[in-house]
């Protein structure tokens, strides 16, 4: 079955990668999205399915023929990294990282459907993705500062 990933469609076998994290990771190579809990309760698998947020360790790969799939991969354009990327570098806002392709993309979706959220609104639109190194005060400057520059794409 055909799904396209950042752009591009690409053959997934859903008989062998039954969630839509496996094949990314397993028969695509997308290790951005992450295996973590394993049952929707951390947010380190999220990627964009037809631009909403889901988990991908929940999503069914059978469920996702022809949708549009976004992974942190699919953010830079090119070798030049989206102003979000740029910014959690610059406010220091990963740690170990394992958290952080999930943290852009929600981050993403939240300052394209809100380009000037408060800082309440920050907290609840990530609040689907836990950071263990606890980094939430430097995700949120990094969002604050892409929303404060009117970056036009996230
Ligand atoms: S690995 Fe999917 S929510 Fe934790
Ligand atoms: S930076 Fe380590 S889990 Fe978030």
């Amino acid at each position: 079955m055909l799904i396209t990933i950042n752009g591009s469609p690409r053959q997934v076998d859903p008989s062998r990668s039954p969630t839509l994290l496996a094949a990314l990771r397993d028969q695509l190579g997308l290790t951005g999205p992450k295996l973590g809990c394993d049952h929707g309760e951390c947010g380190a698998c999220t990627v964009r399915l037809d631009g909403d947020l889901v988990y991908a360790c929940l999503t069914l790969t059978a469920a996702c023929e022809n949708a549009q799939v976004q992974t942190v991969e699919g953010l830079a354009e090119g070798n030049t990294l989206a102003p979000l990327q740029q910014a959690f570098i610059t406010h220091d806002a990963a740690q170990c990282g394992y958290c952080t392709p999930g943290q852009l993309l929600a981050a993403a979706a939240l300052l394209e459907r809100n380009p000037h959220p408060t800082d309440a609104e920050i907290r609840t639109a990530m609040s689907g993705n836990l950071c263990r190194c606890g980094t939430y005060p430097k995700i949120i400057n990094a969002i604050r500062a892409v929303s404060d520059a009117g970056t036009a794409a996230p």
